[in-house]
């Protein structure tokens, strides 16, 4: 039977480390349903120690879900081991990660510890994250940059102290893959303990390796890959999940081990986490991309016609990329927008499902075909959007020249509903949407900075619904924003809107 390789999500944790890639709770949650949905084994949920917002995320993830573990990330030190375990006790099946660095530069410059000073900090950690539970995982960061034979010492100690999982990461993705085959295979070799515990590997791509560093370790023994969802992760990201998943699939008789991934529920899980923070999937992207099944040269063409197998080493069925996704349209009953939410893995009460199929239908009178990604970004938008305080009510837009520049006048919402106040202003700006952004500046009574704006359609075609994007920056503080409409100006000021409410609430919560 081929050996079973264990499969780490850490989208929550090092994922959300990627720029823009903020998630509220209730985001994470719906991300973390999907991943025990996709089958993954550990959901990394966040690093509790970080902050108050970070910790209850972990808390309530570690709720949230059934069947998967859920670790939490902690340095090597007491007081972050105990947080951590705060954080994911509730879970079915909880784990501690616990991390010190190992190379010699960060154990000098970062750490200012020396080789033995850092081996006893492991031990002790590991010993005190084990009286709170067996499933502790080791990392020892910057391993790819450690000294070969302190690494199978540092090994040894944490597997002593009872560690079941030894992470050797590529923190600074600097190794490549015949160096990191070498070194798994070293520490599967001479690691004294190694039979008790999982040897795990986690990988990052700034140079463009961490999916062929995954797999060569994999080659060399480790049995546990560490990945994010669309690879998206501090830095250049981590390694991608679907890319991993698919190349021990599709080469099986290479690898000649399995996951537990469905990968059918591979596409479906991109474009969850695609539409909660804005960033749309490349079309080039491997595995998942808009390009990744098209054939365009009339010589692939004909070759696919004729037999599949002659340019296609896997079916976009496989992995959840089904073409007949035309869902709903103008006479579709709410019965059949409840089932296509539950078919993309979202269950609704009837209040939520009466919310979407009023949207649906919107979107309908104005769109000729409604598609799987239209109805996801409708039930993110309008389902489950935070109880805002600033809302926007109505707007327009004048374009101008000259001595008529560009303005936009808006009305706008603040408070709870019943007692919120109403709001007027026009502004002029530097083109439409410069408009609609200063007014609703006006009237929020901030001036942030615009760090980030992207625009993208969330289908094909001009009536496509344009998803929006933005970061601000304001008081030291940075805050991400997105909103979807048909309108592309409306979708900024929603967007934008959705910005200053979550820098408001991130200020109420701190
Ligand atoms: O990249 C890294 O080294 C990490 C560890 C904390 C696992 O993310
Ligand atoms: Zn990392």
């Amino acid at each position: 039977m081929a050996d079973r390789v264990y499969v780490f999500d850490t989208t929550l944790r090092d994922g959300e480390q990627s720029p823009g890639a903020t998630m509220n709770q209730d985001e994470k949650i719906r991300m973390a349903q999907q991943l025990e949905t996709l089958g993954v084994d550990v959901i990394e949920a966040g690093f509790p120690i970080a902050s108050q917002g970070d910790f209850e995320a972990v808390q309530a993830i570690a709720r949230a879900v059934d069947t998967v573990q859920v670790a939490g990330l902690c340095r090597a030190v007491v007081g972050d081991i105990d947080r951590c375990w705060e954080a994911v006790k509730d879970a079915k099946n909880p784990r501690i990660h616990t991390f010190l660095a190992t190379s010699e530069i960060h154990m000098k410059h970062k750490l200012g510890k020396t080789a033995d000073e850092v081996i006893v900090m492991i031990d002790k950690a590991v010993r005190h994250a084990k009286q709170y539970t067996d499933n502790v995982e080791f990392s020892a960061e910057d391993a790819s940059r450690s000294d070969w034979d302190f690494l199978v010492k540092v090994t040894e100690v944490a597997i002593e102290a009872g560690a079941t999982v030894v992470n050797i990461p590529d923190t600074v993705g600097y190794t490549q893959p015949f160096e990191y085959y070498d070194l798994i295979k070293y520490l599967k070799d001479n690691v004294k303990n190694m039979n008790d515990a999982i040897l795990s590997v986690h990988c990052h791509n700034d140079l463009g390796s961490a999916v062929a560093n995954t797999l060569a370790a994999v080659k060399a023994g480790a049995r546990q890959v560490e990945c994010t969802v669309l690879g998206i992760g501090e830095r250049a990201g981590n390694a991608a999940l679907e890319d991993l998943v698919m190349a021990i699939n599709t080469r099986k008789e290479l690898y000649d081990v399995e996951t537990n991934i469905k990968t059918e529920q591979l596409y479906p899980s991109c474009r969850r986490l695609s539409q909660i923070i804005g960033m749309p999937i490349p079309p080039n992207k491997a595995i998942v991309g808009a390009n990744a099944f098209a054939h365009e040269s009339g010589i692939h063409q004909d070759g696919v016609i004729k037999n599949r197998l002659t340019y296609e080493i896997m079916t976009p069925d496989s992995i959840g990329r089904t073409s007949n996704d035309i869902v709903i349209g103008k006479h579709s009953g709410s019965h059949a927008v409840k089932n296509k939410a539950k078919e993309l893995g979202y269950t609704l009460d009837d209040e939520q499902i009466q919310v979407l199929f009023k949207a649906v239908k919107d979107l309908a009178d104005k769109k000729e075909q409604v598609f799987d990604e239209d109805v996801e970004a409708l039930i993110l938008e309008s389902v489950y959007r935070r109880k805002d305080r600033f809302r926007l009510i109505d707007m327009s837009v004048f374009s101008g020249t000259g001595d008529v520049p560009p303005h936009a006048a808006a009305v706008m919402e603040f408070g709870a509903k019943g007692e919120a106040e109403v709001k007027r202003n026009s502004s002029f700006g530097e083109g439409s949407i410069d408009a609609v952004f200063q007014s609703i500046y006006s009237m929020v009574g901030v001036a942030p900075k615009l760090e980030v704006y992207t625009v993208n359609a969330v289908t094909e075609g001009s009536d496509a619904l344009a998803s929006v994007a933005v970061r601000i920056a304001h008081d030291g503080t940075k805050s991400v924003g997105r909103a979807n409409d048909a309108d592309v100006v409306k979708a900024s000021a929603l967007a934008m809107i959705n910005a200053l409410n979550r820098m408001e609430k991130a200020k109420e919560e701190r």
